[in-house]
């Protein structure tokens, strides 16, 4: 089965090396203007300017007319917490109200609330949520999510949210465990015998149902030392890793992320100059998450131009969640990182797709248009892709494919 797919103003394959791309590489999105792909068996045959692909075009080939629209590969989000129970109206009420993420923490609320709601709820309750915000994702241009347990925090609660992610479809998924995101209620007083039950009994169990595994890194949560002790036992088993890092306060997570040769350190609001050299050294790749530092009503963005500028492959992720981030849209992510991190419309949408596909280990399947790839990609419903983080608020795509196959929109 042969579809070509034509009209593309922009064709922005993001073709170029197979490799994490850095400095001015990331302005370079590889644009074909007039462009047009052939897609075969849910793969790209060719790519290439609309004459040259046109002699393929027979009569038994489907062809798809962007109309002259922005055709581009579907975003990779490499961070998200998609699967919980309910959700934290109330406490974005209190925030906006004046209270603090951590003073709602320090309560009881924030993260140990979703998990409360969490463990009560079947696996059938959690992946009807689930699939609600998969569709959120397809609809704002999303075709792969990297998605974290983690508001679980018992050894069967945290293996059904691993197969609530095992079920989800036609998103394409890629799981990580996180354990270790909060110590649970019943564990306040005794830290380290959470942290136990995480190595021993947790990861054994979690490990073949993930790809990832990744650890909430914050003083008041898990030290530097608790994350080097959990995330070199996930790492014994085969994980790769990521980390939760100096979000809330530089904890010195970013040298711990370098140290342990993760994939990723993610969040990094306190990083400073030491962090950003020790992630360099060691090929981390940072992913940051925009979308809670608004969400919580922050103004400290971290700071993409210095990474840049210091060579690292950055990535850009929506960090959906319920608490600090409730947002499945990487164009809104693109908007901020572009008003907020001054980074341009090209180096968010190459943190977005190729590198994002980069840190989870996918470059070779995902996050460009390149001959034999899958044919994962959005039309978005403008001629320059520059509109994509320019408009705000909109729903950008106007069709979305997964394996060449429409999945969301007009299709
Ligand atoms: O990435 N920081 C830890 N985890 C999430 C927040 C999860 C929540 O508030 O439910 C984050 O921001
Ligand atoms: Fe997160």
């Amino acid at each position: 089965m042969k579809t070509a797919v034509i009209g593309c103003s922009q064709l922005v394959t993001l073709a170029g090396p197979p490799r994490p791309r850095t400095g001015p590489e990331l302005r370079d999105l590889a644009i074909i203007p007039d462009g047009a792909l052939l897609i075969e068996d849910g793969r790209i045959a060719q790519v290439g300017p609309r004459s040259a692909i046109a002699a393929s075009i027979d009569s038994d080939c489907k062809v798809i007319d962007a109309g002259n629209r922005v055709v581009m590969p579907g975003f990779v989000d490499a961070h998200t917490h998609p699967v919980f129970a309910s959700n934290r109206a109330a406490e974005f009420e209190q925030r906006a109200s004046g209270k603090t993420y951590a003073e709602i923490a320090a309560a009881g609320g924030g993260i140990r609330s979703t998990v409360r709601q969490t463990r009560a709820a079947t696996e059938d309750d959690l992946l009807a949520a689930a699939q609600k915000y998969v569709r959120w994702f397809l609809q704002n241009g999303t075709t792969t999510i990297e998605a974290k347990s983690g508001y679980g925090l018992t050894l069967q609660d945290e293996c059904k949210l691993l197969r609530v992610i095992a079920q989800l479809q036609p998103l394409r998924t890629v799981p990580t465990f996180l354990g270790a995101h909060e110590i649970p209620d019943e564990y306040r007083a005794r830290k380290a015998d959470y942290i136990r039950l995480v190595i021993h009994e947790m990861l054994p169990a979690a490990s073949p149902q993930a790809e990832y595994c990744d650890v909430f890194c914050e003083p008041t949560v898990f030290s530097v030392e608790d994350s080097r002790e959990i995330l070199s036992a996930a790492r014994a088993l085969g994980l790769g890793l990521r980390i939760h890092a100096d979000q809330l306060s530089n904890s010195g997570a970013s040298a711990l992320a370098a140290e342990l040769g993760a994939a990723t350190a993610d969040h990094l609001e306190h990083i400073d100059p030491r962090g950003i050299l020790a992630l360099k050294a060691a090929r981390v790749q940072p992913v940051l998450l925009p979308g809670s530092v608004y969400a919580l009503g922050s103004t400290r963005y971290p700071p993409a131009r210095d990474m840049i500028d210091a060579g690292l492959a950055l990535v850009l992720a929506t960090d959906f969640n319920p608490g600090s981030s409730p947002t499945p849209s990487l164009p809104m992510i693109l908007s901020l990182a572009c008003t907020q991190m001054k980074m341009t419309p090209a180096e968010a949408i190459t943190a977005a797709t190729f590198n994002a596909a980069c840190s989870l280990n996918r470059a070779q399947e995902i996050g460009s248009l390149e001959p034999g790839k899958l044919a994962d990609f959005a039309v978005h419903d403008c001629a320059d892709y520059r509109e994509i983080p320019y408009f705000f608020g909109i729903q950008s795509p106007r069709a979305v494919f997964i394996g060449g196959r429409c999945v969301s929109g007009e299709c």
